[in-house]
């Protein structure tokens, strides 16, 4: 690298540099990634079961079970690893869970309404609470858009909801908070043909000029929708290919076998 060019070099919205991420007293999982996330920018990672997707999304979040051992998270080039979950989410990075929680006792709107009150708290430095009638026509017209169940709304938050249900209430989640970079976990898996669809326009509508995107999925189904800018091959904590949209449909073709460790490194 040329030294006189480094402050000249673009900063993506959220780099991941060499990471690595241990259970509490475990073995590693991820085991040195680097991946770059930029606005207007739509990446996919497909890998086998329990290969440390979902581990690198909780590490991405802040979850205090994954430690990170080596590496660093930089969001707008601000280093972000040390950070707690809810400072990383004011600084808008937003995670769709796999396995959502229930929250019983708390109802989706009150949810949705602290969880918006405590970014814009974050933001304005002092309580700036949105008022109850911008909050609530934002809310439905996300609802509609979603066409999640107006029933969901005064429900307690994924208690007793459905596996679609669940997913579609992640997404009305992130349509509402406007995240800079979301990274969505098997969010298609389980839902519907025209959940599917619905939730890839809540992508698409999404990403943009401020905004970039990390899915996370097992099946080509919903990159014809969201299509990805760029694919990642994720194998036993670590990328080990990266290609375009059409590294998706090699995969769903052929499965990962020309990608598992006993391979990779030859001329794969
Ligand atoms: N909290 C935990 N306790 C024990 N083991 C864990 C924990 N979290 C992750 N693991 C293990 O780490 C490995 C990676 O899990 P992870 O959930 O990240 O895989 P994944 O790629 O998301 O898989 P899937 O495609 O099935 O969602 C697995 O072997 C899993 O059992
Ligand atoms: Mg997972």
């Amino acid at each position: 690298m040329h030294p006189s060019k480094g402050a000249l070099t673009h900063m993506a919205l959220l780099e991941i540099k060499n990471l690595h991420v241990a259970l509490e007293d475990g073995p590693e999982i991820v085991k040195g990634v680097d991946l770059a996330v930029d606005l207007n920018e739509k990446h996919a990672i497909m890998g086998p079961n329990g290969s440390g997707k979902s581990t690198l999304a909780y590490a991405l979040m802040g979850h205090p079970a994954y430690e990170i051992t080596e590496g660093q998270i930089l969001l707008d080039g601000e280093d972000v690893t040390e950070l707690g979950a809810d400072e990383r989410a004011q600084r808008g990075l937003f995670l769709a869970f796999q396995y959502p929680h229930a929250i019983p006792g708390v109802t989706v709107t009150s949810f949705l309404r602290s969880a918006i009150n405590a970014i814009r708290k974050a933001r304005a430095g002092e309580d700036d609470p949105i008022p109850i009638p911008e909050f609530r026509t934002a809310l439905l017209a996300a609802m509609e858009d979603l066409k999640v169940p107006r029933e969901l709304a005064s429900r307690y938050l994924n208690d007793g909801f459905s596996g679609g249900e669940k997913k579609r209430v992640e997404i009305l989640q992130m349509a509402l908070l406007k995240p800079r970079i979301a990274v969505l976990d098997e969010t298609d898996s389980g839902l519907d043909i025209d959940a599917l669809r619905i939730v890839a326009n809540g992508v698409n509508a999404l990403v943009g000029p401020e905004t970039g995107a990390l899915v996370i999925t097992h099946y080509q189904r919903i990159l014809n929708y969201v299509t990805p800018d760029f694919v990642h091959v994720f194998v036993d904590g670590r990328i080990v290919a990266e290609g375009g949209p059409e590294l998706a449909h090699r995969l769903e073709a052929e499965g990962y076998e020309a990608f598992t460790p006993a391979t990779v490194g030859g001329d794969a």
